[in-house]
């Protein structure tokens, strides 16, 4: 799994507080970034300016699905890099085609269109939407979707995040969403109508906290799409392709139920830009030429990388499914010593643990202790690891958890 570097390419040229410096001086203050500043990393390892290490188990917000400098990734990138990086969608190349194919087949779902991150994908589900409630009446614009989910930072996007905090400054917003809440298949009942041009869903919602809908409401919404002739969106960004240990969240309902649309992005290229919206015909047919388009999406290196990456992931499935039970099952024993824990919960490596209280002091108590995951919803601690970590791995960080949880007290 190692890389080596030529000296040259790890040399640290600033200072932490050059950089934060440079930073208060010329970005928009929009990100509130915990104080940590990162040179390099290996496998799922990461190495702050002065070589500190880091066990990683957010990876990004779930993007770095195969960790840091993983050989073959590595290989390709380079070797693309020599070729071609760009082709605009003017012409052809060799691996959009190939990577469409490959998600034709582990989705089950026939055409893609690429893009280049998770809230454009979600922006043109949503054309797809506007499209064919248009192609039936004018009036088929409303979209059903749930309290607390989270969908992106782009309007369209925005518009259907239901989470005032996101929306408030961006009234108004587009009209027509419906928010029901999480798992109550009568308000869900309600809210479809004729009306109704799609309904979104994430399959487990994941910025608001790692919370799974259930099969019933699943099967409900797939069942009133039908009946009333709307699109069915899984927004699969952050809960799919392969963290929840199947290429798709959706998958892990037996039967399989199919979404009109999938959306992905995160983990598709190991940190290289990739979003998808994957359509069967149906959906796919509100979509004529020159509808829609992207200058970047869908590019050689992308592409190829996702390529490489799906090879990987086949191999890599079941140990999503085995270090990810592990780690759950090692986070639960912590709930009979820590009663501040209320509940571990996801699938795969998607983990949340619900605590009693706010949890950024922990974030941060970690980072001092070389451990790096994330709080979202206030109170969940979120584990989005990269696909490569192993049981050790998870051992290790169980060791580190105990040590920052000794030392809290009620705030
Ligand atoms: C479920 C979901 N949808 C959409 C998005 C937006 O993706 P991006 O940040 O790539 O635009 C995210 C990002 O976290 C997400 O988790």
């Amino acid at each position: 799994m190692s890389a080596t570097f030529p000296a040259a390419e790890t040399e640290v040229s600033s200072s932490f507080d050059q950089i934060r410096q440079l930073e208060s001086n010329y970005l928009l203050q929009n990100y509130a970034r915990y104080p940590l500043a990162l040179h390099r990393g290996k496998g799922c390892y990461l190495y702050d300016l002065d070589g500190n290490r880091y066990l990683d188990l957010i990876s990004g917000i779930g993007v770095n699905s195969l960790g840091y400098a993983h050989p073959r990734i590595t290989k390709v990138i380079r070797q693309q890099a020599g070729l071609l990086l760009h082709t605009s969608n003017l012409y052809y190349h060799e691996y959009q085609g190939r990577l469409a194919e490959r998600l034709a087949k582990v989705s089950g779902l026939q055409r893609s269109f690429f893009c280049n991150s998770g809230a454009e994908a979600m922006e043109g589900a949503l054309k797809m939407i506007r499209s064919h409630g248009n192609a039936k009446n004018s009036g088929k614009t409303e979209i059903v979707t749930l309290e607390n989910s989270f969908h992106g930072r782009t309007l369209g996007a925005l518009s259907i995040t239901g989470q005032p905090k996101y929306r408030k400054d961006f009234e108004p917003l587009l009209p027509g969403p419906r928010f029901v809440p999480r798992n109550d298949v009568a308000a869900l009942e309600a809210a479809v109508n004729e009306k109704t041009g799609g309904i979104v869903l994430e399959f487990i919602q994941g910025e608001g906290g790692i919370n799974p809908i259930s099969e019933d409401f699943a099967r409900k919404a797939r069942k009133l799409a039908d009946q009333f002739d709307a699109l069915l969106v899984f927004d699969e960004i952050q809960c799919g392709v392969g963290r929840p240990g199947a290429y798709f969240a959706y998958q892990l309902l037996d039967p399989v139920l199919l979404p009109d649309i999938a959306i992905a992005a995160k983990p598709m290229a190991c940190g290289i830009p990739l979003g998808v919206i994957i359509a069967n015909e149906k959906a796919a047919g509100t979509i004529k030429s020159g509808m829609h388009g992207s200058t970047y999406g869908g590019g050689p290196l992308a592409c190829r990388v996702a390529l490489e990456f799906f090879d990987i992931l086949e191999e890599l499935l079941p140990s999503i499914n085995s270090v990810g039970g592990y780690f759950r099952m090692r986070l639960t024993e912590l709930m009979h010593t820590y009663s501040f824990i209320k509940e571990v919960r996801g699938q795969g490596l998607m983990i949340g643990v619900e605590l009693e209280w706010p949890c950024k002091q922990f974030v941060l108590d970690g980072i001092k202790e070389g451990l790096l995951f994330n709080c979202t919803h206030d109170t969940v601690l979120r584990f989005l690891p990269p696909y490569i970590l192993t049981e050790p791995d998870v051992d290790r960080a169980i060791t580190t958890l105990k040590k920052i949880f000794k030392h809290a007290a009620l705030p």
